[in-house]
């Protein structure tokens, strides 16, 4: 099948639209947001953040992950940032 050059021509524009919108997710509200806003958005997007439903084991072990990576965590704000996410974006969603 052919796809038509102008079709080509508009994904990267589709693409770099889903990107910067989703990089302005609205956060919901709660203890962790403000964190979440702070620890999380510098290297990658927050979608990084909302767009997956993770478990609370696997959102540990994520944001663990990014402490490797250089995220500068107490131990509270871990856990803030661990049961925010769960609850937000935790397996719940899943579908
Ligand atoms: C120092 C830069 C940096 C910061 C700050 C950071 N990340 Fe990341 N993150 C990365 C890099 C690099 C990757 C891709 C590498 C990988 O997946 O191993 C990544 C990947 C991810 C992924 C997808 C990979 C996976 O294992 O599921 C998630 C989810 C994520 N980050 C969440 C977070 C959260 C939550 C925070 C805040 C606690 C955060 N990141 C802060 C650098 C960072």
């Amino acid at each position: 099948m052919r796809i038509p050059a102008r079709c080509l021509a508009l994904i990267p524009v589709a693409i770099l639209a889903t990107v910067s919108l989703r990089g302005q997710t609205e956060l919901p509200d709660g203890e962790g947001k403000v964190l979440l806003q702070k620890k999380c958005g510098s290297c990658h997007g927050l979608y990084k953040t909302t767009d997956d439903n993770k478990s609370e084991a696997e959102w540990g072990d994520v944001v663990y992950k990014m402490t490797g990576l250089g995220v500068q965590l107490t131990d509270e704000e871990f856990d803030t940032l661990v049961k925010y996410l769960t609850k937000n974006f935790g397996p719940k969603d899943k579908k």
